[in-house]
């Protein structure tokens, strides 16, 4: 018994030295109204769910990178006023290693397991989608789980009814829909025999992926995120490369790719007409997790992200690690290409931002005015403070809100019903309070920017990746 409470305190002075942010999680609540301040606005109708990893450790031993943690699904159920929070964790053969087998013998984006090929399990704690009326958590390494919306159980894996690979490939979280026919339009990365992007459409409320476009590669890239046009969908294969037979020799996912310093940027289009590569550019090349929006304006091709000076950043879990060149920081970069002469312009508006959102149903592939995210200068060791930004993209002018010791999460627009204009809507955006140690949910005013109101969640959300708000 004294072993014991030794081992439990041991693991808690561990827990205590790390970042809230990356402190697990255990519990799990079913349905639960949160109280707050401020407006919730009676016409915000509908469920916000957040996706991210939860449970970092078995044990003392903690996973190698934040992206390793279980995932788990939050929920926030807005109705007449009323917000209900309620949180699981997924169940897939990753909770079976981690909480009933208490392993972290897994390969993950940065954990190493024992096996000598690299093989993954389904942690699927980077985003949400809706796939043939189901909804799915979604990782990059395959398959989508389906959880239930109201009590967030987990359902089982989706199967894709298609020939397309379910092993050995790396798919997108980052899926793109189609505002008129409400498609999704994703891709993945074949890695055996031959390499290639295979771009696909998944009609709406089909589990049969159709192939657009297959793309030869020899060293496919790392692209988390990819854009989508009306005409174009556009793939920017930053310089950071794998060698596909590296996968055959177990490791991490991530240790396998390598930045090539000095080689450029490729852009690459794909019609969506002609369902066929339509041109090919090269630039100065950046890295970036996240697509902005892209669109065509005059036969210009605009493609704006949220990017790096280079993938530094890749291994690296925020808030572990120093950084004090800014290699950490992401900041709003636009790509000008000239479709006619191929000439590529960089530009940057120097802003600081990452896990950008727009009003996506309105202006995804289209000329916009303004991007949501939170700023990025602090990933350093022993954050203490991150803040919401609103840039418009055409007069680069920026607003944003933060508070002392409160680190906010990536901000999701809602439109209001009735819009009349772009950033006619709210924000939300879980934000982590570091001296309440607990999380609590911002209702910003999108236009104003400022808070409308806040409800308390009943324990800290851990650092999440992706959310999405799914309309009552
Ligand atoms: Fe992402």
């Amino acid at each position: 018994m004294k072993l014991l409470l030794l081992l439990l305190s041991f693991t808690a002075l561990l827990q205590a030295d790390r970042p809230l942010g990356l402190t697990s999680l255990t519990v799990e609540l079913p349905e639960t109204k949160l109280k707050g301040t401020g407006e919730v606005p009676e016409w915000l109708s509908g469920t916000l769910i957040r996706n991210g990893p939860a449970l970092f450790n078995v044990g003392e031993k903690y996973v190698t990178h934040w992206f390793d943690g279980l995932a788990m699904l939050h929920s926030f159920r807005f109705n007449h006023g009323e917000v209900i929070y309620a949180n699981r964790f997924l169940r897939t053969s990753a909770y079976e290693t981690m909480v009933v087998d208490k392993s972290l013998d897994f390969a993950g984006f940065g954990q190493a397991g024992s096996k000598t090929e690299t093989a993954f399990i389904p942690n699927a704690n980077v985003n949400v989608a809706r796939f043939a009326n189901n909804l799915v958590a979604l990782t990059e390494i395959p398959l989508p789980v389906i959880f239930d919306k109201s009590t967030l159980d987990t359902v089982g894996l989706f199967s894709y009814n298609d020939m397309l690979p379910k092993s050995k490939i790396w798919e997108c979280a980052h899926p793109h829909y189609d505002a008129k026919s409400g498609d999704v339009i994703n891709y993945q990365v074949q890695f055996f025999p031959e390499a290639k992007y295979v771009l696909y459409t998944m009609k709406k409320g089909s589990s049969v992926r159709e192939v657009i476009a297959e793309i030869p590669v020899k060293q496919p890239a790392y692209m988390h995120s990819f854009a989508m046009t009306e005409k174009y969908l556009i793939l920017v294969e930053f310089p950071l490369l794998i060698n596909p037979q590296d996968l055959l020799k177990g490791g991490s996912f991530s240790s396998h790719y390598k930045w090539q310093a000095g080689k450029q940027m490729r852009i690459l289009l794909v019609s969506r007409e002609k369902q066929q590569l339509a041109g090919e550019f090269w630039a100065d090349p950046v890295f970036a997790w996240h697509h902005i929006n892209s669109y065509e304006e005059d036969g210009t091709l605009y493609i704006d992200m949220a990017a790096y000076e280079d993938a530094t950043g890749f291994g690296y879990a925020p808030d572990l690690v120093d950084d004090p060149e800014h290699k950490l920081s992401a900041r709003f970069v636009r790509y000008k290409v000239d479709l006619a002469t191929k000439n590529v312009v960089k530009e940057a508006l120097g802003s600081s931002i990452e896990m950008p959102r727009i009003n996506y149903d309105r202006c995804n592939g289209k000329q916009y005015n303004f991007v949501y995210g939170y700023d990025d200068y602090g990933q350093l060791k022993g954050l203490k403070k991150r803040g919401l930004v609103k840039i418009d993209v055409r007069t680069k002018l920026l607003v944003s809100w933060s508070q002392d010791d409160c680190i906010a999460e990536e901000p999701v627009f809602v439109a209001k019903p009735d819009a009349k204009s772009e950033d006619d809507g709210v924000v939300l955006s879980v934000v982590l309070d570091t001296k309440a140690k607990t999380s609590f949910l911002l209702i910003l005013d999108a236009r104003k920017f400022t808070e409308l109101g806040r409800v308390i969640a009943p324990h800290h959300i851990p650092y999440g990746l992706h959310g999405e708000f799914f309309p009552k």
